[in-house]
């Protein structure tokens, strides 16, 4: 990959044809206590990574849109809006029954997928994702959405009874929070934003959700789904920069549940402008820095493939990509070479294109962050050993192998989030669990080998220091009702179909003394209907 074929992948402003067709929003409305409100003010320029270049060979990138960049005086609208919907518990949205509030979200399931489309193209030229995998998170928060459906439906018919233990009756359910503050990341703007919005309202939780930075028009299409589908002031909607809003509507004490995929520092800081901390509860998805252990007998060709996926996939771009490679010493040679062919393999060029794997970067200081990791680690020691990797052409990043990396470098611990591959070889395995006791981050681990007792010594120490332990796999999130968590700073919480049902509610229960006053007075509640909590409904 030549300077010139990097460049090259960029279509020529005099030659564009239909492939190059960019969406244009320019989004004014944000939606609080149901009704879309229009905003006059400051806008955000969306600026799209699928750019042109001229005979000349600059780059132009288009403007794709705008949407609002409102004060905290809207901010703090918006929170108000979700305290009156919640009402102390008392809104008529966490004291509707649960199936009432399922049918909400259905209604509103449906209106997603009628815009899919037009949500998907925003994905792709907003954050530079290819179309496939932009689709494939569109689909996947749609079967996310109807899982939750479900598990809510057995979490109810559950605890659709009394239980009676020494003398006391009780119906133990899940109830509802409070007012939620739902934040996701650009990555996957849709999906991981769905996965914390969804189980917060149906749980009955009202919400405020902020979109990101990049992969904020999004959400504009689904705006009008949630204001048909919800009770007015459920979920609201804060468009702006989250350093200006965010702070002063934690600093209220009136969230109740902070729920961010993001970093940690951001979390940090957040958590602790609450005025009782101890009232806040947080649901958080952080940073990460996977690891992949390549010991001596790894099958080599699955290990490549697996790593590459993993450290590549959406350019690296991902939470739980792999973002350090332990490499055994004497496989290290071969297990480059292979590397470095396969990353040669990959096709790069714009998202709209099929079979695309390596397309431009949303974050605008991404490549100058890049090319400063690469120089750093040169610098102490590190050679690019792929022809051309770390080469950048605008937004475009050529995936770059670097080796040996060592503790000196920069990249050794910081998240790159991008197309950096660090090799660092080892000789005793022990080296690579020093590293993750060491570390910051405790999300997941791949370990490649053959041999099960190798691999059972590792197994044991790892799953006390990250979540998941994939053996010879690439780290990942899914399948979904797997459980997604982490250690140290890379989560607080537990997300999964399930655990997020959980996570976004509390046990509440009602309970008496067992004697005939008592009994009737439960049955008559019961027979009467007169209460969505006690209740023996069963839903079908
Ligand atoms: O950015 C983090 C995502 O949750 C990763 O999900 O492993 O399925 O790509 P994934």
């Amino acid at each position: 990959m030549t300077h010139n074929q990097l460049l090259e992948a960029f279509p020529l402003k005099e030659t564009i044809n239909e492939a190059y067709n960019p969406p244009l929003v320019h989004q004014r409305e944000y939606l609080v206590n149901g009704e879309m409100l229009t905003w006059t003010g400051p806008v955000h320029e969306v600026v799209s990574p699928i750019g042109t270049r001229d005979a000349e060979g600059n780059i132009t990138l288009p403007v794709i849109g705008s949407y609002p960049l409102t004060t905290e005086n809207e901010a703090l609208a918006a929170l108000d809006a979700a305290v009156l919907a919640y009402n102390s518990g008392r809104g008529e949205w966490p004291t509707m029954n649960v199936q009432q509030r399922l049918a909400c979200i259905e209604t509103f399931t449906k209106l997603l997928i009628a815009s899919k489309a037009e949500i998907v193209k925003l994905i792709v030229w907003e954050i530079g994702k290819s179309s496939s995998d932009a689709e494939k998170e569109f689909d996947r928060t749609v079967e996310y959405i109807y899982a939750s459906i479900d598990a809510m439906k057995d979490l109810d018919r559950d605890n659709s009874r009394f239980v009676i233990e020494q003398g006391i009756i009780g119906q133990i359910r899940r109830s509802s929070c409070g007012v939620v503050l739902c934040m996701g990341p650009f990555n996957y703007p849709l999906n991981e934003t769905f996965t914390l919005l969804i189980p917060a309202l149906i749980m009955g939780n009202t919400v405020l959700f902020k979109t990101p930075k990049h992969g904020s028009l999004c959400h504009y299409p689904v705006l009008s789904a949630f204001q048909a589908a919800f009770p007015a002031g459920v979920v609201n909607t804060i468009y702006g920069r989250g350093n200006v809003l965010v702070s002063p509507i934690i600093a209220t004490g009136k969230i109740d549940v902070l729920a961010l995929i993001g970093s940690s520092k951001i979390a940090d800081t957040l958590k602790k402008t609450h005025p009782k901390t101890n009232r806040l509860r947080a649901i958080l998805g952080l940073d990460a820095k996977n690891a992949a252990i390549i010991l001596p007998d790894a099958d080599l060709d699955v290990a490549v493939t697996e790593c590459m996926l993993g450290a590549l996939s959406f350019n690296g771009q991902r939470c739980t990509a792999l973002k350090i490679l332990f490499v055994h010493e004497s496989i290290a040679g071969v297990f480059n070479d292979k590397l470095c062919k396969a990353i040669a393999q990959l096709k790069v060029g714009m998202p709209y294109e099929k079979g695309v794997q390596i397309t431009p970067l949303p974050e605008p200081n991404k490549p100058a962050y890049l090319q400063g990791l690469v120089e750093d680690a040169v610098a102490h020691g590190a050679s690019m050993l792929n022809e051309d990797g770390g080469l950048q052409v605008g937004p475009l990043c050529y995936p770059g192998l670097l080796y040996p990396v060592n503790s000196e470098m920069r990249i050794y611990r910081e998240e790159q989030f991008g197309p950096l591959i660090p090799v660092v070889p080892f000789n005793d395995v022990e080296e690579t669990i020093q590293y993750l006791i060491d570390s910051d981050h405790g999300q997941q681990v791949s370990i490649f080998g053959t041999d099960p007792e190798e691999i059972a010594k590792l197994i044991d120490p790892l799953v006390n220091l990250v979540s998941r332990v994939n053996i010879n796999a690439q780290c990942q999130r899914g399948p979904d009702v797997f459980p997604f968590t982490g250690r140290k700073d890379s989560a607080e919480g537990t997300l999964s179909v399930v655990d997020a049902l959980r996570a976004f509610s509390i046990r509440a229960m009602v309970a008496t003394k067992s004697n005939d006053v008592n009994k009737a007075i439960l049955n008559e509640i019961v027979n009467d209907k007169d209460s969505n909590f006690i209740s023996t409904r069963f839903i079908l």
